[in-house]
Parts: C-alpha cells; structure tokens; sequence
C-alpha cells in the first residue's frame, strides 16, 4: 500500500511546518497527481497543490517527490517506490503545502526579454526560417517552464539575482534565433554579473529537466559566444 509522506505548512497559523502520512490504496498506474487528487478528495479536503494539464505540459506540478525534482503527473507511484517523500519546489516562498511563489522565477525569465527583436523594422509578413535554421532552436522551445531546474540549482539558492538555468536556457532559444537582430546586445546582458558565469556547471539542472532539456549546455554555449563576441570586439551595450 502506497505511503505518502507530504509536507504541509500554512504561514498563516503561524504553525510548524511538518509532514503528514496517507495511505493510499494500491492502483495499477496511479500518478504521484493521483494520488494526491485521491487525498484531496477522500482523506484530507485541506491540502494544497497545483496541476492544470495532467500531461506533463503546463509544468504546474513540479515538486520534489522521492530523489529529485519532478512533475506529478508524470510519475508513476509504482516507479518510486512504496513510501515517498513530497515536498514543495526550493528557493521560493511557500504559499501553501505544495504551492509555491512562483513571481521570482518568471520575473528573471522576463529579464532575459523573452521576444523577438528584429534588426530595422518588424516584418510586416511571414518571418521565414529554413528547416536548418528552426532546427537550432528545437530544444530549447520545448522548455514548459516548471521550474524544476530553479528549484534544483544550488546557485539559484545563494544569489537571489541570478538569472537562473531556465532564463539562460531560453535565453539560447532567442541568440540562436535566425529571427532575432539583438544577438550582441542580449550576449552582453548575459554576461553581466547575474548571467551565465555565475553558474558553475553543477548539472543538477540537467538531470532534473522533465523535459530531457539541456540548461548546463545552453549555458556553456552562450560562454562561448559571449566571450567571443568579446573577443571580436562585438560584444553589444548592456542597458
Ligand atoms: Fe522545466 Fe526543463 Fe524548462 Fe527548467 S529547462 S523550466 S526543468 S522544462
Ligand atoms: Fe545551476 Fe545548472 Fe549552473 S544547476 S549552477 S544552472 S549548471
Ligand atoms: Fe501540467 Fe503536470 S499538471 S505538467
């Protein structure tokens, strides 16, 4: 029989913050989501948490259940085991049990101006790009944003500025954008003190990533072009 083992607190009471035990009941296929839907709605109509899509798409559901940081309704019961920890995302304010603050983490995304900026004048039709040229930005695309890499990176934990590997990440999607004129300046903004050198590769980034996405890389790439663009004198302005 499945044993959840949740974190529970409310700043509000005032209260210690605690784990509380439920038994669930053993069923072929149930999601940590599952099972938490299961407490919600036959043990314990007080516990809070997020989901939206219960496919793995919206990222509302990331939290450290077992080992690392995941999405609940991606994961399995039966694939960690009987008894399991759940606890809420790190470096954030905890609004409730397993809710989060989640306005630090997309107000460093929006710092890294998540848009394009042509060069000259917006295109007034379709902005083409070749297969090859969509290509290089594939991945990073495919980031949802569940702040599982955030809440895993010990940097993050120690420089509340730091942009953060999610940032970076999609930060990569746009310098590498055959649509985007504002390499150069988006090169120098990240290589100011709370970008890309404040990392030190540490990986956890890339290992919780549900998404099988690569924020240590995209972060080592964009040292490189930052110091190249340094280096050939191209380096753009940091407003
Ligand atoms: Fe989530 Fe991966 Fe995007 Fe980080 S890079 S926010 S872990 S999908
Ligand atoms: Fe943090 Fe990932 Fe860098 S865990 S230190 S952003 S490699
Ligand atoms: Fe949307 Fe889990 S509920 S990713």
């Amino acid at each position: 029989m499945p044993t959840f083992k949740v974190f529970r607190y409310n700043p509000k009471t005032g209260d210690q913050a605690y784990f509380q035990t439920y038994q669930l009941p053993e069923i072929k296929g149930m999601t940590v989501l599952e099972g938490l839907y299961y407490i919600l709605e036959n043990i314990d109509p007080t516990l809070a948490f997020r989901s939206s899509c219960r496919q793995g798409v919206c990222g509302s559901c990331a939290m450290h259940i077992g080992e690392k940081y995941r999405l609940a309704c991606e994961t399995q019961i039966a694939d960690i085991g009987d008894s399991v920890s759940i606890r809420p995302l790190a470096h954030m304010k905890i609004i409730r049990d397993l809710v989060v603050d989640l306005d630090p983490f997309f107000a460093q995304y929006e710092k890294i101006k998540p848009y394009l900026i042509p060069s000259g004048e917006p295109p007034t039709r379709e902005f083409k790009q070749s297969p090859a040229q969509r290509a290089k930005i594939d991945f990073h695309v495919d980031c949802i944003l569940c702040a599982c890499c955030y809440g895993s990176c010990p940097v993050v934990a120690t420089d509340e500025k730091y942009l953060g590997p999610h940032a970076l990440l999609k930060a990569l999607r746009f310098v590498d954008d055959s649509r985007d004129g504002a390499t150069n300046e988006r090169l120098a903004y990240l290589a100011s003190d709370f970008g890309v050198f404040r990392c030190h590769t540490i990986f956890n980034c890339q290992q919780v990533c549900p998404k099988d996405l690569d924020p240590t890389g995209a972060i080592g790439k964009l040292k490189m072009k930052a110091l190249w663009a340094k280096f050939t004198g191209k380096l753009g302005k940091n407003e």
